[in-house]
């Protein structure tokens, strides 16, 4: 047998109806938010990677799948959504004339080599958004505030909201040299890589998976002692923000964040494990950095694997059933051509239902319509079809009644 790939999953069943309720509610709330949908390549070209998001990033170095097509160039399956939209916001110069923000989001599957766990695939579906052109700490209170409130409507309530800065690129120079002077004399102590790091970029010996528990991380110089002034307004203004639209928040001064490009303002969604369940940052120099005009950015992206083993868990021990209107049950082939088109007109109506499609017995077509939760049971036999005439039974209260068939549409809908 042919098996899926390590740290792939199929969505299907309970997970599938989790999902497409998951990026239902996010596709409201997008509107809502005026976001205009974005889809960029599954693949790109490794470079972009490299330069969007880091060399030195263990995301970059060590997590990518790479390959090479048939015409000899170097490919990366995506391992994020920022550094594409940002390619693509550059190449269809969609920044054009535009004064007010550009506000874009995605949903896709993205590809990380890591080592699966739970929570942790090597394919996993991000949904993010990018937001473009402003430098306001507004958007930043926006964007942060934005995430929270579409978890809180996914029913999601014990989720922290963990923010902090890493300040502009003067406070992280400044910040950078403390770091290197007082990692100098543990140098012998530090994994290879972030010996490497300790010279290219001693920012990312923070977010290493190898030396975390490192004794040497205890006295650690903080970020926060190195802020310019700007960084630090700029930082108490979006907790200002925060505050005013009653978002929760909690100051955590070791999230850095992995990737790169952010500056200023971080965050991530953490759930009561810590996981995070989404981040994101300001990340003012992306746009630059990979060739277009000099543009404030600011985003984050939910991880929807894990916010579905999220509900899973708040839902748990709950059955999980189809939710139709009505469920039509026949037995004849008269029956069954009645059937068809009764449900066909419904469903233009926008009435949800199902047929006997299987030539089930009567019994089994109950179950059926119990098995699918239908609100109305419509029984067709031969006698009243002749005489143009319905059953609709009330699957709550029991009671039936003969309704027109010509009318049928009407009053179900009446009812429902
Ligand atoms: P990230 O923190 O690397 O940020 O990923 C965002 C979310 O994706 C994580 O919080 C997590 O929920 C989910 N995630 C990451 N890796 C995995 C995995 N292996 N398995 C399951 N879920 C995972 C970014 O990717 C940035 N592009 C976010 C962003 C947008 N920043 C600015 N704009």
């Amino acid at each position: 047998m042919i098996t899926k790939p390590k740290g792939t999953y199929d969505l299907l069943g309970v997970d599938g109806k989790l999902y497409n309720y998951i990026t239902n509610v996010f596709e409201g709330y997008m509107v809502n938010y005026n976001y205009e949908f974005i889809r960029t390549p599954i693949f790109e070209s490794t470079e972009l990677y490299k330069r969007g998001v880091g060399e030195d990033t263990d995301m970059v170095s060590k997590e990518t799948y790479d390959f090479t097509d048939r015409a000899g160039r170097s490919n990366t399956l995506r391992p994020e959504g920022t550094a594409g939209v940002v390619r693509s916001l550059i190449e269809n110069k969609l920044y054009g004339n535009n004064n007010g923000p550009i506000k874009l989001y995605y949903c896709g599957t993205m590809y990380r080599y890591e080592r699966p766990q739970a929570g942790r695939y090597r394919e996993l579906t991000q949904f993010g958004v990018e937001v473009f052109n402003s430098n306001d700490p507004l958007s930043d209170a926006e964007v942060i505030s934005l995430g929270a409130n579409m978890l809180k409507e996914l029913g999601l309530e014990d989720i922290t909201v963990a923010i902090n800065t890493i300040g502009d690129n003067a406070s992280r120079k400044a910040y950078g040299l403390a770091l290197r002077e007082y990692l100098k004399p543990h140098l012998s102590e530090l994994c290879e890589d972030c010996q490497r790091r300790f010279e290219t970029n001693p920012l990312r010996i923070l977010d290493c998976k190898v030396d975390k528990d490192n004794e040497i991380f205890k006295n650690i110089p903080k970020i926060k002692d190195f802020l310019s002034e700007d960084s630090k307004k700029r930082y108490s203004k979006v907790k200002e923000l925060l505050a005013n639209l009653d978002i929760d928040y909690e100051e955590d001064d070791s999230l850095v964040r992995g990737l790169d490009y952010y500056d200023e303002n971080v965050w991530e969604y953490k759930n009561k494990n810590g996981l995070a369940v989404g981040g994101g940052g300001r990340y003012n120099h992306l746009v630059e950095n990979l060739g277009g005009p000099d543009m404030p950015a600011v985003g984050f992206a939910f991880g929807v694997d894990r916010l579905m083993l999220e509900l899973k868990e708040l839902l748990e021990g709950k059955e999980y059933k189809n939710n139709i209107d009505v469920y039509i049950m026949s037995i004849s082939e008269e029956e069954k051509m009645h059937a068809i088109t009764i449900a066909q007109n419904l469903r233009l109506n926008s009435v949800s239902c199902e047929i006997n499609s299987n030539d089930l017995s009567m019994k089994s077509q109950f179950k059926e319509a119990d098995k699918n939760s239908a609100k109305f049971i419509i029984i067709l036999n031969n006698e009243d079809l002749k005489k143009g005439l319905i059953n609709v039974k009330d699957n709550a209260t029991k009671e039936e009644v003969k309704v027109s068939e010509d009318e049928i549409v009407d009053y179900i809908l009446g009812v429902i």
